[in-house]
């Protein structure tokens, strides 16, 4: 698709306040900086997330357009997560969008942070349609068929928790840090996944990763009563074992997708397709159906305004903008 505009992202729906140039489809800068001050809690903190956000979000911005050599005159339009996510995240980054606007008279475009995700896609790659999309982060795990550049629908859905969140108890469990994605596939990588964690029953193309984790709980117990070092002993194998289940039990869920919708290509999106065995596995799944497989480079897998930026491009052209009174929404 062909694009004529620069377009300023923003993006601060979480726990990463991030800014970026895209020009006629390119991205000229993509800033991300990723708060810390989380790490020692296990989890993201709303409150303080808000606060790091407030601080960071002008120095970045400031830092993309020098980066990218972009004047705020040559904006077309600034484009910003509306949701979902936290609500004093989403402000933040909402309400700065706005005041630039209102200050230099350019439209304002509100980006829903899921489309977004599927949005990176389009930075990278000319994508063919229909496309089934497997978007797995820290809040979603879904299977999309996409249609084109501007319309999906839902064919698959978790029914309670998000994989990136079971990636993140599941490190917690085994006293590993936040996010907990990174860290086990670090320790994976070293083992040899022997220890099994069954699959919950769903119906159709839905997930469910609330049992997972509970099974790894009640493993984990199992074994300490026999062995107190089991967890230190055993680490690279179990988190072998954890993330291969997890990794299992999507792919099985994406197969059944191609074979029921039979699509022209498929992808990988969000946050967890950073995971370099879902990566892998992914690409398998698309050689033995013989299809294009699109995952974005790990820049524009967790959160960041590139995508932000692309989804902006994308209703740009179709002259989607909001008024100064839209507010941010929560939930999907
Ligand atoms: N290498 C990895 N392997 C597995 N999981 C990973 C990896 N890298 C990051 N993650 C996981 O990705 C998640 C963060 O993804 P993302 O930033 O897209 O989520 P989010 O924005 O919080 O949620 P959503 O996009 O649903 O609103 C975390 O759960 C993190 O553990
Ligand atoms: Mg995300």
């Amino acid at each position: 698709m062909q694009f004529n505009s620069t377009i300023l992202g923003i993006e601060s729906s979480c726990d990463d306040t991030s800014s970026a140039i895209i020009k006629n489809g390119k991205i000229k800068a993509n800033i991300i900086s990723s708060q810390d001050v989380h790490r020692k809690y296990g989890g993201v903190v709303p409150e303080l997330a808000s606060r790091a956000h407030q601080a960071n979000i002008i120095p970045v911005i400031d830092q993309t357009l020098k980066q990218s050599e972009t004047a705020v005159e040559d904006l077309d339009a600034i484009a910003v997560t509306q949701g979902p996510g936290l609500m004093g995240s989403l402000i933040v980054g909402f309400n700065t969008a706005k005041g630039l606007s209102l200050s230099l008279n350019k439209p304002l475009i509100g980006v829903n942070h899921l489309q977004a995700h599927v949005s990176a896609l389009y930075i990278e790659h000319e994508v063919v349609f229909p496309m089934i999309c497997l978007l797995v982060s820290g809040g979603h795990t879904q299977l999309l068929l996409v249609e084109d550049h501007f319309n999906y629908k839902i064919i698959g859905n978790t029914i309670d928790d998000a994989i990136g969140e079971a990636f993140d108890k599941g490190a917690k469990l085994l006293g590993l840090g936040y996010p907990g994605g990174p860290q086990i596939s670090k320790f994976a990588v070293l083992g040899e996944p022997r220890f099994t964690f069954p699959d919950a029953k769903t119906k159709d193309l839905d997930f469910s990763f609330s049992g997972i984790k509970t099974s790894l709980l009640y493993f984990l117990k199992k074994e300490l009563e026999k062995d107190s070092g089991f967890v230190q002993n055993n680490l690279n194998d179990i988190c072998a074992s954890y993330q291969h289940s997890l990794i299992e039990m999507t792919a099985k869920r994406l197969i059944k997708s191609i074979q029921e919708n039979s699509p022209k290509s498929i992808s990988l999106v969000g946050g967890v397709s950073a995971n370099l065995l879902l990566r892998k596995i992914t690409q398998e799944i698309g050689m033995k159906n013989n299809l294009p497989v699109y995952i974005p480079s790990v820049q524009y897998c967790t959160d960041n305004a590139g995508m932000i930026a692309m989804a902006g491009s994308l209703l740009f052209e179709k002259g989607e903008f909001l008024s100064l009174d839209s507010l941010p929404f929560t939930r999907s």
